[in-house]
């Protein structure tokens, strides 16, 4: 198959790059000509783990290529993909679907021959039928169908999401565009991965709804937490007890300092709105929105309690990203509780493993060029994201750096009492704090 994937950003890149893996002859478009003429240098512009061997090993094979002209891609392809971001829109919180619409415009005056266009961005129901106007619109003798193929790839562990995912989901209405899909997720049958043909209004809102029901589970256990820390409970052990029930599961259960990143936060918005719109508010997902955004400054106002007030105080905060193995700094907690410390009067030290180049740019704070460094002379180390080279860390180096042995932990990494044993005053979410 021949594809053409627009927008070559987490998405984009990752899908265009295993789809050539799975075989196919894949050119993966973008407007900003900087970050096509890196690729085409063999520089990959996100950290994803992984990515940067299947971008190399498929443009050696001559299966994957970037280009900045939709145009030339979309010539003689088999697929389209458009998978151009869909950020919260300014002011209500409705998807933003300019990036979409242009991209279709775009992509339909190039179409020739039969084409499948599909929508791989996460956008919500009636998004596909407008695309199709639209190209029908700019190009009237096109002969193409339409397809939702909404993606479920988690950074940090995209590559092997992509290999083998959960499910595929794709809407379509016709047994031809269903035959072009098949044919594309076909190396996926080996796995026996699900595939789930439907109408693409329910393709689409499955979407939303995954991470709508993904966000209330860890807001959810995040009240849970809460309640755990006012009657003396723990809610690593109440996550592990209701966890081992098959029914509920024991992914996102992990109590922290609530959800963020470049989905979840601007995906419940957008489902609000779509529900607002039919008539049918989603009021669970409104309170799951409404306690995530409290819960940000809560983590804040924790924080400021354990050091007794943050005025004139160092703090060392390790992980500025909203979660590990990403350098994506999207709707992360840490863009609410830095400047929320700063505003208390606290002086930041911070260290992310990748997330440094983009924190730069969203927050005014010292970054420092390893974890030992921000906790130089600092009063207190905050634990906001949970990389794996700080869950090891020397306590006893630790505790030599520091001005006080005070641990506030918002990702439950440790141990209370192994915390304690070392000598620190150890704050976590959901538990005791223990106490030398
Ligand atoms: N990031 C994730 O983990 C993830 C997971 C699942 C679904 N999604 C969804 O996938 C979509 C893309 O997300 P992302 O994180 O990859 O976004 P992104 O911002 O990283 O990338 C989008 C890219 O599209 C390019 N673009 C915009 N308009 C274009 C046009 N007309 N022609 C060519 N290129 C154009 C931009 O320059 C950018 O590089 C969103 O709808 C998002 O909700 C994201």
């Amino acid at each position: 198959m021949r594809i053409a994937m627009i927008g070559t950003g987490y998405v984009g890149l990752v899908s265009g790059a295993c789809l050539s893996e799975f075989g196919h002859t894949v050119v993966c478009v973008d407007k900003l000509a900087e970050k096509i003429a890196a690729l085409k240098a063999g520089e990959i512009p996100i950290f994803e783990p992984g990515l940067d061997e299947v971008v190399a090993a498929n443009v050696k094979a001559g299966r994957l290529s970037f280009e900045t002209d939709i145009a030339k891609a979309v010539h003689g392809a088999d697929a389209v993909f458009i998978a151009v971001g869909t950020p919260s829109r300014r002011g209500d919180g409705h998807a933003d679907l300019s990036y979409v619409y242009a991209a279709a415009q775009e992509v339909a005056a190039a179409l020739d021959g039969y084409t499948v266009v599909i929508t791989k961005s996460t956008v919500p129901v009636g998004t596909s039928r407008e695309v199709e106007a639209i190209v029908r619109r700019v190009n009237p003798a096109a002969q193409f169908d339409m397809a939702s193929n909404p993606e479920f790839l988690r950074e940090g562990s995209a590559i092997e999401d992509f290999r083998r995912p959960d499910r595929v989901v794709v809407g379509c209405d016709t047994d031809r565009a269903q035959a072009v899909m098949r044919e594309i997720y076909r190396p996926l049958y080996l796995h026996e991965t699900p595939i789930v043909f439907t109408s693409r209004e329910s393709s689409e809102l499955i979407k939303y709804a995954a991470n709508a029901f993904l966000a209330t589970k860890i807001t959810f256990i995040n009240e849970m937490a809460d309640l755990c820390e006012k009657v003396g409970a723990d809610v690593g052990d109440v996550a592990r007890g209701i966890g081992l029930d098959g029914r509920i599961g024991n992914k996102f259960l992990h109590a922290g300092p609530g959800f963020g990143g470049s989905c979840f936060p601007k995906d419940t918005l957008a489902l609000l709105q779509t529900g607002r719109d039919a008539g049918a508010p989603v009021r669970i997902v409104e309170a799951v929105v409404a306690v995530n955004d409290a819960r940000k400054i809560a983590m804040a106002e924790k924080i400021e309690r354990a050091f007794g007030g943050v005025s004139g105080k160092t703090i060392a905060i390790l992980g500025l990203t909203f979660k590990p193995n990403t350098d994506d700094m999207r709707d992360a907690p840490s863009l609410v509780i830095v400047p929320h410390l700063q505003a208390k009067g606290a002086v930041i030290r911070a260290f992310d493993p990748e997330g440094g180049k983009e924190a730069r740019k969203l927050l005014n704070i010292e970054l420092c060029k390893d974890t030992y460094d921000a906790l130089d002379g600092a009063d207190g180390v905050v634990i906001l994201t949970e990389w794996n080279e700080f869950r090891a860390l020397d306590f006893a180096r630790v505790k030599s750096l520091l001005k006080s042995p005070l641990m506030v932990d918002l990702r439950n990494i440790y141990r209370p009492a192994a915390a304690a044993a070392a000598g620190f005053t150890y704050v976590s979410v959901g538990r005791k704090t223990a106490k030398p």
